[in-house]
């Protein structure tokens, strides 16, 4: 195993540390629900307590070095930077920020071009953080470490990077069932979705996209924030509950307007509903538009979801990594639709290799036994949601073997289970959850799909801002979700039976 199963970041000292214990660890310990809302609240006993955090949420400490080392060498005063992997990026963020603020913004060249600064008003900072967020096109830590320690000090060759990156593609191919070729990693997978996005608007511009159930929270927000149509509401026709009713809706609206594309997680964070995504297919081929499927939370193996979507987005960051030190994702292109030869050809020109090399090769290590981890996986979670699916405190369990089930089966692989992701409700939420999550002795941070067992109050942490317009699609504000690892099944089951007795 590449990495730890076991992950004890529970206890309230551990607040702020990295999980798993590693430099470049992708989620940070938010043990108590408190620590969740002062984190959103900018509390700086939280936020002073952090030493990392999701990266494209928390600047990690390593990438804000970077950040600060490009401000001295190109920023004036009253101005700061942020970095970006290419000059492409670069410039998508500046004409976001000016166009949003209106700001005089430019683009700078840092470490021989080996990244790209944006230089903006320390105003509008937080914009750029947008950008940051949404894109997912960002600097990772240990290629920020690469540049400033000198790229001597990094042990990787590019050949090694090169032939990483031809294995993972292999890799995502096989379990896709298509060609290596029609494999593009990105370094996160808000950035293949959001390359997608790109594609999608280059054939039609001025077109609305649709977003069929409710999604992970930047899948809607890459709809909105980074299209250029305003009011950004305006951009995406939003169907949160994803029902059969709505997918005759999508028909209608079909008629009357040329759609820019349809968005929908197979299945769906973090209620992990499966909305009938074979009808929609058949909509997206009469009606003429592109399709993509998001099936990162089948785990890379449990279902075949390519042959009802132009496009496949996975965040690789999850399950088919399980080791939860990099960020990274992919598109995959279906080469039966009649979308493939259009798509193929905007990528020829609008893809960049921006996947940091190091990171390739971290993950080309980490998902070798990708299809053996994920069955077990599948059994622990399954078994998980059984025991708590029937104690008395518990209101609700949102798992796929027990939402729209027939759906989702339809697209299972031979071998394929429900995946390792599950929300929890407990009965008089109000009064009881804050209690369980601080009892609960697992890994408590963001992130999922890890190896090790990990859970958060995910609403809260996703939608702190908008708590009110999410419970209004059905997602209680006290949902506490989680990933179940590869730990003793046994063990997993008494850790919730205590946290439910306390
Ligand atoms: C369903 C889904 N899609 C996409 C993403 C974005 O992936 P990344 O964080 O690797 O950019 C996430 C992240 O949690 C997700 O849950």
């Amino acid at each position: 195993m590449a990495t730890s199963q076991f992950v004890s970041r529970w206890r309230g000292e551990d607040l702020g540390q990295p999980i798993p214990e590693e430099r470049h660890a992708v989620s940070v310990c938010l043990p108590r629900w408190r620590d969740n809302v002062g984190y959103e609240e900018g509390d700086q006993a939280v936020i002073g307590a952090m030493r990392c955090g999701y990266p494209r949420f928390f600047i990690h400490p390593d990438t804000a070095r970077l950040f600060a080392e490009c401000e001295r060498q190109v920023a004036r005063s009253g101005e700061c930077a942020m970095v970006f992997p290419s000059e492409r990026v670069a410039r998508r963020c500046a004409e976001f920020v000016s166009r949003e603020t209106s700001a005089a913004v430019r683009v700078a060249s840092c470490f021989d071009d080996r990244v790209y600064a944006v230089v903006m008003p320390k105003s509008v900072h937080e914009t750029a953080k947008m950008f940051w967020q949404h894109a997912g096109e960002i600097v990772p830590s240990r290629l920020a470490v690469a540049l400033l320690d000198g790229v001597r000090a990094s042990s990787v060759s590019l050949s090694e990077a090169s032939h990483s990156k031809q294995i993972l593609r292999e890799r995502v191919a096989a379990l896709q069932g298509c060609l290596a070729d029609d494999v593009y990693l990105f370094p996160s997978g808000m950035a293949a979705i959001f390359m997608a996005y790109r594609l999608f608007q280059r054939l039609r511009p001025d077109a609305r996209s649709v977003q069929f159930g409710f999604p992970y929270v930047d899948n809607l927000k890459v709809q909105q924030q980074l299209s250029h149509i305003r009011p950004a509401e305006n951009a995406v026709v939003f169907f949160p509950r994803g029902l059969e009713a709505d997918v005759a809706e999508v028909g209608r609206l079909a008629c009357s307007e040329r759609l820019l594309g349809l968005f929908v997680e197979l299945p769906g964070n973090p209620l992990l509903g499966s909305p009938d995504v074979s009808a929609l297919s058949e909509l997206s081929l009469r009606h003429d538009f592109p399709m993509l499927i998001d099936d990162t939370l089948a785990a890379c193996v449990n279902l075949n979801t390519l042959p009802v979507a132009d496009v496949v987005a996975t965040s690789l960051t999850k399950y088919f990594s399980g080791g939860g030190n990099v960020l990274a994702g992919s598109l995959v292109l279906n080469r039966e639709r009649p979308y493939y030869e259009r798509l193929k050809s905007l990528l020829a020109e609008e893809y960049e290799d921006i996947f940091y090399g190091e990171d390739a090769i971290v993950l080309e290590r980490n998902s070798r036994d990708v299809a053996e981890r994920i069955p077990q996986i599948n059994r622990n979670a399954a078994r998980l949601c059984e025991f708590l699916a029937e104690r008395p405190g518990v209101a609700d369990v949102f798992y796929p073997a027990r939402t729209d089930r027939a759906n989702y089966e339809r697209h299972l692989r031979p071998g394929g289970g429900f995946g390792g992701l599950f929300s929890v409700v407990l009965r008089d939420a109000v009064a009881k959850t804050e209690r369980f999550y601080d009892a609960l002795q697992i890994a408590k941070g963001p992130n999922l799909g890890t190896n090790f067992t990990l859970c958060c109050p995910f609403t809260l942490l996703a939608h702190y801002r908008e708590l009110d317009f999410v419970e209004s699609c059905g997602i209680s504000r006290y949902l506490v979700r989680v990933s179940v690892g590869l730990e003793d099944s046994d063990w997993q089951i008494e850790r919730f039976a205590e946290a439910l007795r306390a």
